[in-house]
């Protein structure tokens, strides 16, 4: 596709407008540009462009069928997504937007089946984050972006990740520096009673019950055909991820030395750890605040693979908080 792909540095407080306008320009002739957003880095693609957001899926080799997310700069963009908007979404609209809360709401014609993989429904969300929302009023459209990172990889939270998987499959990458959440956004389903988290994020279930009642985590079989995406082994490093109970330095232990008896490269990524017996894993040592660690999770994951780590053991967290979204993607990450 794209033989060259442009990193352009832009300030993540004050965006240069030219450099917005060349990459709204990009994605106006159907190109593919990331750029940061709260969460995670997003590829995007003119929402309304049907060749362009094919693209995504050919350059992150998503399956066709997993829908991308649809991203807005104010709530009359919401116009163009969906002819209606209920009570409780405008709720939550005006507590969390923007912010790292994917909606889904029935969408309107006019949105590509393409962004929506055939659903009846789209996913929505305002960003927060400067250049994301420059680069979304400069275009004059919604930007179609999933997480960019090849599909089934950890979702690149640098613009180094970034070009790690899309050298010369994209066109720009708008470099505004490490993201500030690290996780991808809590995506709510609102069209079922009682409203169900289809993904969790920094947005919790006891962020969004004052407003809605009771919110379900959706799991089960049911769920995989709403949000297909949790159907697939998702933000996964090469390595095979191990997890143990935490401070549990005996399990630890002990796979230590299989893995040393098999010869493998081993990486422990915990909080507590001290032991390690005659083995000498690389350890990365995480930060005792969730959010910190949200924040770096998926660059040790690629750090990891960068060093050609074969096993990874990681120390679960609690699961409270933004802990729930951390404790998802680690069980994803382990699922084989
Ligand atoms: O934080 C984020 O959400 C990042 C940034 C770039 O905004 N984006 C992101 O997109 O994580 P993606 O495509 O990697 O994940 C979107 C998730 C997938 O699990 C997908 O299946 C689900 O949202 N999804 C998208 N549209 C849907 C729909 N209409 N109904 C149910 N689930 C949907
Ligand atoms: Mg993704």
């Amino acid at each position: 596709m794209s033989p060259q792909t442009f990193v352009m540095k832009v300030s993540p407080k004050a965006p240069q407008k030219r450099l917005i306008l060349t990459a709204a320009e990009a994605l106006r002739r159907g190109g593919l540009v990331a750029f940061p957003t709260e969460t995670v880095y997003g590829l995007g693609a003119d929402a309304f462009n049907a060749e362009a957001v094919k693209q995504i899926f050919v350059a992150k080799g998503r399956p066709l069928d997993n829908p991308v997310i649809v991203h807005i700069a104010s709530v009359a963009d919401l116009k163009a997504l969906t002819s209606h908007v209920p009570e409780r979404a405008s709720l939550l609209i005006d507590r969390f937007w923007p912010g790292p809360l994917t909606l889904i709401l029935r969408k309107s014609p006019d949105v590509p089946d393409d962004v929506t993989g055939g659903l009846d429904t789209v996913a929505v969300r305002m960003p927060q984050n400067k250049i994301a929302l420059a680069l979304i009023k400069a275009l004059g459209h919604p930007i179609a972006a999933p997480s960019a990172n090849l599909s089934g990889r950890p979702s690149g939270t640098t613009a180094g990740h970034v070009l790690q998987d899309f050298a010369g499959k994209i066109d720009m990458i708008l470099d505004g520096g490490p993201v500030a959440v690290g996780l991808e956004s809590t995506v709510l389903d609102l069209s079922r009673k009682p409203p169900a988290i289809l993904r969790p994020g920094a947005i919790t279930q006891e962020d969004l019950e004052p407003f809605l009642g009771r919110v379900v985590m959706g799991r089960g079989a049911d769920d995989k055909k709403r949000s297909p995406g949790t159907r697939y082994r998702h933000y996964s490093p090469k390595a095979r991820v191990t997890l143990v109970e935490p401070g549990d330095e005996t399990a630890i232990a002990r796979l230590l030395d299989q893995h040393a008896k098999a010869k493998r490269k081993v990486a422990v990524v915990a909080r507590h750890f001290t032991a390690g017996g005659g083995v000498r894993p690389i350890v990365r040592i995480m930060p005792p605040d969730l959010e910190e660690y949200a924040q770096q999770i998926f660059a040790v994951f690629r750090e990891l693979d960068e060093l050609g780590v074969d096993e990874i053991i990681v120390e679960k967290t609690e699961e409270e908080g933004i802990g729930v979204a951390i404790m998802d993607r680690l069980r994803r990450a382990a699922a084989r």
